[in-house]
């Protein structure tokens, strides 16, 4: 990773367009820490007004006047849903003239942006998830092979200061929203089955709570800490005959594994399916 700072280019200018949650967390992230100088980022939405002053104020950000602003820009983040892509794209494109875009839109492909801006940008497809929210997101990225070694580790520097970022190429872009994007989902739904099954067995729903954000919390550390796969973890904890052998052996009669596979897949699929359908 190198030292902060280091990968840091002074003069940076980001064009954010979208003011929404991912853009807040994005804008959050690289002004905190100041990898993009606050005032060299610009914003905007469709609404305009307090939204805007309200990032401006929070982050010392700019709300941008007009698109045109972005022509200015190093890197245009767009950072709107994937049905109003086709729209942003067409209003964006006559101010593009060769800077980076990037998008954070799920299941829309690379090819198809460049093809919109009539390959006036050089794009970037990445997905973050929620967590990104507080700066513990994970977001995989894919680039093109006509962006630059240089560019392309400024902009890992750039979502690294949102959380962990992993380079991806984009045939697995729908399995990554899929597995991390659509995670926290996932992983809230497990949590639920957890709680409810506490308070089946008579713990009060919200001691079932705290105890189990700190048995998620302490797993991930303890993993991160002994640099352990989940499965050697689940192995150390698992005595044979023992409390965590009965559970782990009703999940592996209930097929866990399976229903967990044809969720990731189903996921998938609609990460493509949304990509192709948004398109206009
Ligand atoms: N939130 C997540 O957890 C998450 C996770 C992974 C990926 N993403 C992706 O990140 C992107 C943004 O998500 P979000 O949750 O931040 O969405 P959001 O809260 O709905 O924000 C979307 C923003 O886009 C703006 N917008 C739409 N069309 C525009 C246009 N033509 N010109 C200018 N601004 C325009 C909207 O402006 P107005 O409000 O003025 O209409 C709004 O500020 C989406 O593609 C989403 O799929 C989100």
């Amino acid at each position: 990773m190198g030292v902060p700072g280091e990968r840091r280019k002074e003069n940076y200018r980001v064009f954010v367009l979208g003011a929404g949650s991912m853009a807040e967390a994005f804008i959050r992230g690289v002004t905190e820490e100041r990898a993009v100088t606050p005032g060299h980022v610009r914003v905007i939405n469709r609404s305009g007004g307090g939204r805007l002053e309200e990032l401006r104020d929070m982050y010392g950000i700019s709300p941008a006047q007009s698109l045109a602003e972005a022509a200015q820009s190093d890197l245009v983040v767009l950072s709107v849903k994937p049905a109003d892509m086709a729209t942003a794209l067409d209003q964006v494109r006559p101010y593009l003239n060769g800077q980076l875009l990037m998008s954070f839109a799920a299941g829309v492909t690379r090819a198809w942006i460049t093809d919109q801006v009539n390959g006036r940008a050089h794009v970037i497809r990445a997905m973050p998830n929620l967590p990104v929210a507080v700066l513990a997101g994970a977001t995989a990225v894919t680039f093109g092979p006509d962006i630059a070694d240089g560019e392309r580790q400024h902009v890992l520097y750039l979502l690294e200061q949102i959380g962990k970022v992993v380079e991806l190429p984009e045939s697995l872009m729908d399995a990554a929203t899929a597995f991390s994007g659509s995670g926290p989902g996932f992983v809230c739904y497990f949590l639920e089955a957890m709680e409810n099954a506490a308070v089946e067995l008579g713990i009060p729903a919200e001691t079932a709570r705290a105890l189990l954000l700190q048995t998620v919390v302490g797993t991930a550390k303890s993993l991160e800490y002994w640099g352990l796969t989940p499965a050697e973890l689940r192995k150390r904890v698992t005595s044979p005959g023992g409390t965590t052998h009965a559970g782990v052996t009703a999940m592996q009669t209930g097929d866990l594994n399976g229903v967990v596979t044809e969720a990731l897949r189903a996921a998938a699929d609609r990460s493509a399916e949304m990509g192709r359908q948004y398109r206009a």
